[in-house]
């Protein structure tokens, strides 16, 4: 089973991947972007690469091809690719979300945008256009920790085809326009 495990940058992906690994295969999409050079150049506003989203494709598919047990393919990209058997989209109340990007040391203007494109649930909507199984689960109060144990409780229930037992996780319980646009 190929889950891709996305969201606004802050939401706790490449934390919850770190203590998954022991469990699953993870595939780091920013690192194969870069490590690959699987992009077009440099976006100079942002200060990030292009993704080549054709050739990051083609890679990805190259590295699952053999694979017979889970993978988690992680990046707030991963939604955008094929073959992917589920979709989970980490979520993050954007006032707590803001606080991760500043201690990071995004500029305020990235910030502000990353705290719009969450309240405005932008992955989450590309997620739904693009797959039918989308769940999403909150990392505001928990910690990476308990993120962890959720993802992975998730995952054993899209291997056992538990659906039921994932309706909680549907999309769309998350209403934060008004902390961003009031
Ligand atoms: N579930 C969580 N609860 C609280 N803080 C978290 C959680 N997950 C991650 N963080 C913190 O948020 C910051 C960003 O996490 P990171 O995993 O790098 O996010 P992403 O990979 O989605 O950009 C890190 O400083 C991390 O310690
Ligand atoms: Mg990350």
């Amino acid at each position: 089973m190929i889950i891709a495990l996305t969201g606004t940058p802050g939401t706790g992906k490449t934390s919850v991947c770190a203590l998954l690994r022991q469990q699953y295969r993870i595939i780091d999409l920013n690192a194969l972007i870069k490590e690959d050079g699987l992009h077009t150049g440099e976006d100079e506003q942002r200060g990030s690469l292009v993704a080549d989203m054709d050739a990051l494709q083609a890679r990805v598919d190259e590295l699952v091809k053999d694979m017979t047990a889970t993978v988690i393919i992680e990046g707030h990209l991963s939604h955008l690719l094929t073959g992917i058997d589920a979709v989970i989209v980490l979520r993050t109340r954007p006032g707590v979300l803001a606080q991760r990007l500043e201690n990071r040391g995004y500029q305020p203007k990235k910030v502000q945008e990353n705290m719009e494109a969450e309240a405005l649930d932008v992955i989450l909507v590309e997620a739904v256009e693009w797959h039918e199984k989308v769940y999403e689960a909150e990392t505001t109060t928990t910690t990476s920790k308990d993120a962890a144990r959720e993802i992975c409780s998730m995952i054993q229930r899209l291997e056992s085809g538990e659906l039921d037992d994932l309706g909680g996780y549907l999309p769309g319980r998350f209403d934060w326009s008004e902390e961003v646009f009031g």
